[in-house]
């Protein structure tokens, strides 16, 4: 097993993290980084991250030559370019855009539910907003209902970017939203998502 050389600022509950793990994993390339765990919130930054990225945001990538990526969008592109295998994000053509345009969707899903999250889990309830969460809610929904109406038979094509970050945005939902009890409308992503999360790579990132 070689040195890692690149460091992964990690957290192991984070969905936008996982992404990167699952690519990591599906292209052979997790003895390459380390990882650094920080434990933040929105009200409680990491210095330390904060120097590396000023959105104070995981994950974020440290290369070999001192220089920091993020968000996750960019990380996955970047180590989709450091592996010979087949791309998980086509590099071009129609296929690009629309892979592209489901993963957006699909993170689409992971910002609602965080910032359900954090209005749920941080913010005092004296202060929660009704009103708010429900848009959020309706904003997932509306993912779901259109990946399950008119995209699951192009997630079961290949395990690549648009299905990582469906398949993570699932997990998320799971994690911390078990009462959405999403199956029960979404049978088509219900039993694409039963596959999908047995591939080792869903397996060894199951969040935590
Ligand atoms: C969570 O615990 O839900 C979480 C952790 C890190 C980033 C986003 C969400």
């Amino acid at each position: 097993m070689s040195t890692p050389s690149l460091t992964l600022f990690h957290s192991p509950a984070s969905p936008f993290v996982r992404k990167v793990m699952v690519l990591l994993h599906e292209t052979g390339q997790l003895d390459r980084v380390a990882l650094h765990t920080v434990a933040l919130s929105p009200v409680n930054p990491s210095a330390e991250l904060n120097a590396d990225n000023p959105a104070g945001k995981i994950p974020a990538l440290r290369l070999e030559d001192g220089s920091v990526l993020h968000d996750s969008r960019v990380i996955l592109d970047y180590l989709d370019h450091q592996h010979v295998g087949e791309p998980l994000i086509p590099r071009d053509g129609t296929a690009r855009w629309r892979r592209l345009t489901l993963a957006s969707l699909a993170d689409a899903i992971l910002d609602a539910a965080v910032l359900t999250r954090y209005e749920t889990f941080l913010r005092p309830e004296e202060k929660r907003w009704d009103g708010w969460l429900a848009a959020q809610k309706d904003k997932i929904e509306r993912a779901l209902a259109y990946f399950e109406q008119d995209a699951a038979a192009e997630l079961a094509c290949h395990f690549d970017i648009a299905a990582i970050g469906v398949a993570c945005a699932l997990g998320y939902l799971d994690l911390r939203q078990p009462e959405l009890g999403w199956r029960d409308r979404y049978p088509r992503l219900a039993a694409w998502y039963a596959e999908v999360s047995q591939r080792p790579s869903m397996q060894a990132t199951q969040p935590t």
